[in-house]
């Protein structure tokens, strides 16, 4: 350990990481993720390893908020407006861990899913399905970034959302954030397991929400809420993969746990709704760190 320790106290003495020693602090949280995996570092370890990082490990970094949680959950919607931000400190004592964060794939693959989101409902709004007034249904939305990039970028919108989310101060920021196109978004504040409704759905859409959940919330969730599709509607859901390389720094630093989910786990699991093959396909953005299980009703998929 004391090995660790001191590679460890030596970065936090310089301030963080220059970007010629990504490599090696990428290649270290590998190595304290393996050998904590297979026992080697205890839970005590760990904590002695956070120790060490002070105020590298505050509030003040993204790292530090990471592991702190303030809001009292992991992934609020404020480490995520952080993320599509790329806010960094202008602390120049911690600024440099801040920019090793944002590079990593992670976070990049969360801006990437936004995007893949933004295209989603492009593709959605062109379609012409004959029905009247598109409604989307957009489950644990935090900071409604993605949806002031959309109504931002494009005039006479014609899709309406309804924005479902269980933190009071998520919804007051997203709604301030908003506040141009709040004529398009209604806000509902419940939890995503209460929430029921009459209205029907062309599209249903959560991302930063089911890789939170074990297989069987995972489950109950989809059969929750794919009643309240249309006949031609479309559910996609967002899941990181085991492929994420940011895993090690996510659990190491952060505590930051998500259920990493394979495209075959994601299929099967579309399975056990009772879904065919054919009304099922796995998308992902560009990293290939986040996947998008789409379920569709109808006959083709919206981005097909
Ligand atoms: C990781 S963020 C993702 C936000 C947004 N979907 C995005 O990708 O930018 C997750 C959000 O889901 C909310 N959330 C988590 N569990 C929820 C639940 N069971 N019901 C409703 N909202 C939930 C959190 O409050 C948080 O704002």
């Amino acid at each position: 350990m004391e090995h660790h320790l001191a590679f460890l106290r030596e970065l936090v003495k310089k301030g963080g990481p220059d970007s010629s020693e990504y490599h090696e602090l990428t290649s270290w949280l590998e190595t304290i993720h393996a050998e904590f995996k297979t026992g080697i570092i205890s839970e005590k370890d760990l904590q002695l390893l956070r120790d060490e990082m002070g105020e590298a490990l505050s509030i003040l970094t993204l790292q530090g908020f990471v592991y702190h949680k303030p809001h009292g959950y992991p992934g609020d919607y404020e480490i995520i407006e952080k993320i599509y931000l790329e806010h960094t400190s202008n602390d120049p004592e911690l600024r440099k861990w801040d920019l090793y964060f944002q590079l990593q794939k992670a976070p990049l693959a969360v801006r990437n899913r936004k995007q893949y989101f933004l295209d989603l409902l492009n593709s959605l709004e062109k379609t012409d399905t004959g029905n009247s007034g598109k409604r989307v249904l957009n489950i644990a939305s935090g900071p409604a970034r993605d949806l002031f990039e959309f109504f931002s970028q494009g005039k006479g919108r014609t899709l309406v959302f309804d924005n479902v989310e269980f933190d009071p101060l998520a919804i007051s920021y997203a709604k301030n954030l908003c506040k141009e196109f709040i004529e398009h978004i209604h806000f509902l504040h419940t939890n995503a397991f209460d929430f029921s409704t009459t209205k029907k759905y062309r599209l249903i859409w959560s991302a930063g929400l089911f890789d939170y959940l074990n297989d069987k919330k995972f489950i109950f969730l989809l059969n929750h809420v794919l009643p309240l599709l249309e006949d031609d509607g479309e559910l996609v859901v967002g899941n990181f993969s085991p492929k994420n390389p940011t895993l090690p720094y996510m659990e190491i630093v952060g505590d930051w746990r998500l259920r990493h989910r394979t495209r075959e786990q994601l299929f099967s699991l579309a399975k056990s709704c009772n879904f065919k093959d054919e009304d099922i396909c796995i998308g992902q953005e560009p990293e290939g760190v986040n996947l998008f299980l789409h379920m569709k009703r109808g006959k083709a998929f919206i981005n097909q």
